[in-house]
């Protein structure tokens, strides 16, 4: 597949095939991946792949935690709010998502509903979590998202599916308690991966973008 193609056909997959991806895969995935540029190359990632029983028991803690309405406790804080701007991607991204689906997404039950399913994974076989030194700065941080993405179109290039989730880390200190990641690393982002389930119309929703002229200007 051409990087063209690679990046053009990729989207966040929701719903997965009940199958394990290789081992020696995973590994080829994360090892290309390493391949994203970093500050002065210092490779500010971590990775950890999290499978089998182990996903299960996190899964079930997650769900537990928000049945029991413990508080969130992200190491990043999810935004209070938004600039217009984005604000209006955002609304645009809601209301496409609620004609597609024919769900009110604002219904409490819904909400709670989205949470769980995204702590279950979306049923993926694997899930990958980000993580780096709390007191490395914002620059390492903008590193670690070119590393995700380039994690998750090297799975693309190779028939994977992956969502990038923010959501899987809202209870960072539980879950790096469970992982056995120390308490000073800051959970930056959870990547559900798999092999999409291509029938499941979850993952036949292709999210717009706003044209080049709203983001791009060109001056001589
Ligand atoms: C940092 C980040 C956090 C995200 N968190 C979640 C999440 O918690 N749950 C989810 O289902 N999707 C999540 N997404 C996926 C976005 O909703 C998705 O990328 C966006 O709507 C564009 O759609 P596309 O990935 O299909 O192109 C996240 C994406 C990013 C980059």
């Amino acid at each position: 597949m051409d990087a063209l193609t690679c990046i053009t056909n990729r989207r966040s997959i929701r719903a997965f095939q009940d199958k394990p991806v290789p081992r020696d895969l995973l590994t080829e995935i994360i090892t290309t991946a390493c391949r994203s540029p970093s500050y002065k190359n210092s490779q500010p990632w971590q990775v950890m792949v999290v499978s089998g029983k182990k996903k299960q028991g996190l899964s079930e803690m997650m769900i537990e935690l928000l049945d029991n309405g413990t508080p969130f406790c992200p190491d990043l804080p999810a935004p209070a709010s938004w600039p217009e701007t984005e604000q209006a991607r955002i609304d645009r991204l809601i209301s496409q998502r609620t004609t597609y689906t024919g769900m009110d997404l604002n219904d409490p039950a819904i909400i709670t509903r989205a949470r769980k399913a995204n702590f279950s994974f979306y049923g993926a076989p694997h899930a990958i979590y980000l993580y780096q030194d709390s007191s490395l700065s914002p620059w390492s941080l903008f590193d670690l998202g070119l590393f995700a993405q380039t994690l998750m179109l090297v799975a693309q290039a190779k028939g994977i599916g992956t969502v990038p989730q923010a959501f899987v880390t809202d209870y960072a200190q539980q879950i790096k308690e469970y992982l056995a990641i120390p308490a000073d690393k800051r959970l930056v982002l959870g990547i559900s991966m798999g092999y999409p389930d291509q029938e499941d119309p979850a993952n036949g929703l292709r999210t717009q973008r706003s044209p080049v002229e709203e983001i791009a200007s060109f001056v001589e």
